[in-house]
């Protein structure tokens, strides 16, 4: 595929050690082992887009060089969970002889958290056959759906979310090399938006720069992403203080049509704009807890609408305990 025609995500994926930012800790780790001669399995582990395949296909090209292609085997596990990938494929690149190189041969297993169980027993047993040769990194979003067998054999590395320092570097320096203009308040609409995820932020940024002829403002990372401007949220916050129970769950209703009628997406934002304010604790655990309660409802399936009502009644509740004065005065 021409190089143009990649989304930006794999375009712009830092391809050597020196252009990632944030895994330093574990690429630095990781070479020191490599460097004694005493890797051991490495997994990897952390939430969407914190940079886990990149950084070991940076770390194996620049430990491989050349040679990459014939000591590296990538597989993801998502394509096939079955046992038969783990006994073809890993089993013969294992078990193929190193002609003229030294050194152990990489597999690499991304998504790994997906293989069913009786694959990750299946791999305890050829990693344990191989280790002379071969050493295995185990990628994943969640540790806990890896066998204790299998985590009891590797390193563990947590990749936590990126920062908004790392992530602001990362998005400007894609935009340069697109040669788009974006706004600051744009690019920290982007992080909001991303929570660290950084392909999530790619893509919001390519999508934007598509939608977008001039300048890349906040107003349009806003409707390309759906996200809520401040000003619905405040909208939102006036009525809560203000109306009557009929009114606050209309106005809710309005900010959630604006998210495609999804009540879960605007908790997280009303929860942030909440957490910005200077509220007394009592005031902020109730809300807090109304908030939590009615996401925890909805992912169980609950109704949007008995939630809706529910989180307007709270709201309305508190206000006459006389708690939401502070809010007003935060407002003003
Ligand atoms: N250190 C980094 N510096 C700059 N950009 C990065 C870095 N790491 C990753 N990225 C960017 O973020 C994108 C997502 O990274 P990556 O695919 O490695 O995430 P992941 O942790 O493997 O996610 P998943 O769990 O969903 O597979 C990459 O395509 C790349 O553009
Ligand atoms: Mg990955």
């Amino acid at each position: 595929m021409a190089q143009n025609a990649l989304p930006w995500v794999e375009k712009h994926r830092p391809a050597s050690l020196s252009a990632l930012s944030e895994q330093s800790y574990v690429t630095d780790t990781v070479l020191k082992l490599v460097s004694t001669g005493l890797l051991p399995h490495l997994l990897f582990y952390g939430p969407p887009g914190t940079g886990k395949t990149t950084t070991i296909l940076a770390m194996a090209r620049h430990c491989y060089g050349a040679q990459l292609g014939e000591m590296t085997l990538e597989l993801n596990a998502s394509d096939d969970r079955g046992i038969s990938v783990i006994r073809s494929e890993i089993q013969s690149f294992a078990a193929s002889q190193r002609l003229f190189n030294a050194g152990y041969k990489l597999v690499i297993l991304d998504e790994c958290d997906n293989m069913t169980k009786d694959a990750q027993f299946a791999l305890r047993r050829i990693i344990e056959k191989y280790t002379r040769h071969t050493r295995f990194c185990l990628i994943g979003n969640y540790a806990s759906k890896i066998i204790p067998a299998l985590q009891s054999r590797c390193m563990k590395f947590r990749f936590a979310p990126f920062s908004t320092q790392a992530s602001k570097e990362a998005l400007a320096t894609i935009a340069k090399a697109e040669h788009v203009s974006i706004t600051d308040s744009a690019i920290s609409a982007i992080i909001k938006y991303a929570c660290g995820d950084l392909r999530r932020a790619c893509n919001l940024l390519q999508s934007c720069a598509l939608s977008s002829s001039s300048d890349i403002e906040d107003t349009t990372v806003f409707s390309v992403s759906g996200m809520l401007r401040p000003s619905d949220i405040d909208a939102l916050l006036r009525s809560v203080l203000n109306d009557s129970l009929d009114n606050v769950i209309t106005a809710f209703a309005a900010v959630v049509n604006l998210r495609n009628g999804s009540l879960a997406n605007i908790i997280p934002e009303l929860q942030d704009r909440l957490f910005e304010m200077h509220l007394p604790a009592g005031t902020r655990g109730i809300l807090f807890r109304a908030l939590a309660d009615a996401e925890m409802s909805l992912s169980l399936g609950c109704s949007e609408k008995l939630q809706t009502r529910s989180l307007g009644a709270a709201f309305v509740s508190i206000r006459r305990e006389n708690m939401l004065m502070s809010i007003n005065a935060n407002m003003s």
